[in-house]
């Protein structure tokens, strides 16, 4: 909703300086080993806390207590731990229009961390209950609760109908071509609050319990909310040995997409449920890593898990309806050398009828992206006729033969990494949220971003990391150092500490073209040290027209006031302004020494001009940015406040948000002192103008 008569007047504010561990020393009277533990924005901007960890969002919930020591069912009514993407849909007012100051903000909750979740920490051994695995269960998923400004205050709605929390153990539906295939029938299990109990059958792999490792979302243009599940291998672990054997079906999987007897070593949640024990219900992991559709306003629908999208490491999942109303949509695979993938609908959207496209996302084409060093790229279908690069068409690869091309294609759904190998997709850096440039202003290019946020292991990097486990080769097996690409023209950093924003512009215009030109935004880094100049640049062709080439940030800025490394959250508001966050250690140490604290940029991608607009707290992700429709109101995620201090010591790292905002957003209950949380803060401009203007 753009008014009448405004035009892009690009980045209206000054960075704000970056948060180093030497600034934090001499301007803060702070700590040599950490960053200020505060949120910063520019001066005539205001941040204010908005939702945290804990808080109330939904009818009969409990209140944030401070020490950890609410039940499991609490939880399962609070705002859950360490927040991620989300997205802010407005409500209609009064007339129909839509209003900027009444919503349902939806929040994925990526993770949990186990030692600030519970009083004691996760105390493995008779401690470890199935009560402390609930509860770690209830903090992820997704947290949707009703926002309202109120006297130019932001607040929750605590007792809001829209108010709700999925979590690991909500019913879902899964749909699309993988529904009801074999690989999908999982165990089947009665799920109380105090056991997880197999019925003696299996599902008929069309319906199942949760999502976990809700990282970055999207949205689609019929008004629900996607989330999207990335690490969920890691919450799978067990006590025995878990099948990795390059010999078994399911063996090339869990090796393929890291499901082992370790997990992430943290969640240990199946020493209390065998639901997420591989070795004893091997097809479960089977029904995580997929996009699940949410609908914001109808709290009692079941969670889709929209299968059509493939299976991997999911981060966001950007839409674009073109103008002859097909869509797409962008999403990247987060893993060192993972790909871009594209779906693109079968049918056609509506305008006129929404309730028409309520299943677009079950039919349609599954594209992996080539990037060639001429800066042109071509999609390459995920599908039973495709040729791999061993001449072949998929439907005649043993990893995904079937009865018919219904099953082939369930299989190349499941196993979407291994269809990606096959194929001889771009082996990327790390590709996390996707950003679809508005087509405002007379941009009228289909363009997308990708942030790439770093990698360690192509050849010719840092040969002191061990291969991961999933790291792909073609037959899902993992032979030490065999899997690891060179560097190339995309990702053209032997060794990308500071990771790099691709983009690409579809050719025709159209988001059913299988041929697209692109070039790197840019390639993040410290100006200020040779390390960024130590790499290999292809040169940032501007699609033609231009040979700019942004290393480092050095556009119209003095070296160094707006560097910044690991870029990973992305988003295009509403007014053509790109907003990217970061995730790097946090703490300004290391590599991150000049760059300080994670922030949030702005960049115009019409010039590549680059600004600081946030710092987080210390040893924070920055992550997750959304907009009221007007554009007056800004929601920012800080995540993990503090990361890796301990159960004997919650604080050691960080006492963010309480150090910086003594009471709720409600403006008069006192903050609980304590642990750091994860949280949303709300941003509004003094003079009430549009953010970044
Ligand atoms: Fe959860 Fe790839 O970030
Ligand atoms: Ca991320
Ligand atoms: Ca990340
Ligand atoms: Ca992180």
């Amino acid at each position: 909703p753009i008014p009448a008569g405004f035009d892009f007047p690009g980045i209206g504010f000054e960075s704000i300086p970056a948060e180093t561990r030497a600034r934090n020393v001499a301007v803060h009277g702070g700590s040599d080993t950490a960053v200020l533990d505060r949120v910063s924005v520019p001066a005539g901007y205001k941040a204010e806390l908005f939702v945290a960890w804990g808080d109330p969002i939904m009818p009969a919930a409990a209140p944030f207590i401070g020490d950890a020591s609410e039940t499991a069912a609490q939880q399962a009514r609070q705002f859950g731990m360490h927040n991620d993407g989300m997205h802010f849909f407005p409500l209609p007012e009064n007339g129909g229009r839509l209003s900027s100051e009444r919503g349902v903000l939806c929040v994925n909750n990526e993770y949990t961390h186990e030692d600030i979740l519970t009083p004691n920490g996760q105390e493995l051994g008779a401690n470890y209950t199935i009560h402390k695995t609930r509860k770690s269960q209830n903090a992820h998923g997704v947290s949707i609760l009703e926002a309202r400004r109120m006297g130019g205050k932001w607040t929750v709605v605590k007792n809001s109908p829209y108010g709700r929390r999925i979590t690991a153990n909500t019913p879902c539906r899964i749909s699309g071509p993988a529904a009801g295939h074999a690989l999908m029938r999982a165990k089947a299990y009665d799920i109380s609050d105090t056991a997880t109990t197999p019925t003696g059958g299996v599902t008929d792999g069309r319906s199942c319990f949760g999502t976990v490792n809700n990282c970055a979302h999207g949205i689609t243009p019929w008004g629900t909310y996607l989330t999207c599940e990335e690490n969920w291998n890691g919450n799978f672990s067990s006590d025995l040995p878990v099948d990795q054997s390059i010999n078994t079906e399911i063996g090339k999987l869990n090796r393929r997409y890291g499901v082992s007897s370790g997990g992430f070593g943290v969640y240990n949640w199946h020493k209390n449920d065998e639901r997420f024990d591989p070795a004893k219900n091997p097809n479960e992991p089977h029904l995580f890593g997929w996009v699940v559709e949410v609908d914001p306003f109808a709290p009692d629908s079941k969670p889709i898990k929209r299968t059509a999208l493939g299976r991997f490491k999911h981060e966001s999942a950007q839409y674009v309806v073109d103008a002859a109303n097909n869509v797409a949509f962008y999403m990247g695979d987060d893993e060192r050398n993972e790909y871009i993938y594209k779906f693109v609908c079968a049918r056609k959207f509506n305008p006129g009828n929404q309730a028409a496209n309520r299943d677009l996302l079950d039919s349609g084409t599954l594209y992996v992206a080539r990037f060639d060093a001429n800066l042109q790229g071509r999609w390459i279908a995920l599908a039973p006729g495709t040729i791999g690069l061993d001449g072949k068409a998929l439907r005649d690869n043993p990893n995904f033969s079937g009865a018919d091309d219904a099953e082939v294609l369930a299989k190349i759904l499941i196993k979407t990494r291994l269809a990606a190998d096959a194929v001889g997709a771009t082996q990327m850096d790390r590709p996390e949220w996707t950003g679809a440039r508005p087509r405002i202003f007379g941009h009228d290019e289909i363009e997308i971003y990708c942030t790439l946020t770093n990698n360690n292991r192509r050849s010719g990097g840092d040969t002191s990391f061990p291969l991961q486990t999933s790291s792909n080769s073609p037959d899902g097996s993992t032979l030490a150092g065999s899997a690891r690409p060179p560097f190339d023209a995309a990702n053209p950093r032997p060794d990308n500490d500071f990771g790099h924003i691709i983009r690409w512009r579809e050719n025709g215009k159209r988001v059913t073209a299988t041929t697209f030109s692109w070039n790197i935004f840019v390639q993040c880094g410290d100006s200020r040290t040779t390390k960024t100049l130590a790499a290999t640049y292809v040169p940032n062709l501007d699609f033609g027209t231009g040979t700019a080439n942004y290393v480092g940030n050095v556009v119209d800025v003095p070296a160094g006031s707006a560097d910044f490394g690991a870029p990973d959250g992305l988003w295009f508001d509403y007014f053509g302004r790109l907003w990217v966050q970061t995730d790097q250690v946090g703490d300004g140490s290391g590599d991150f020494i000049n760059i300080g604290a994670n922030c949030m940029v702005c960049a115009d991608p019409n010039t590549g001009k680059v600004r600081r607009f946030l710092t987080g707290p210390n040893r924070c992700e920055v992550t997750g940015v959304t907009m009221t429709p007007d554009g007056k109101t800004m929601f920012v995620g800080v995540q993990h406040p503090g990361e890796d201090s301990s159960a004997a010591n919650p604080t050691q790292f960080s006492n963010w948000p309480q150090n910086q905002w003594a009471v709720e957003s409600d403006g008069v209950t006192p903050l609980p002192k304590g642990r750091p949380r994860s949280a949303v803060v709300v941003i509004t401009k003094n003079d009430d103008g549009i953010i970044g203007s």
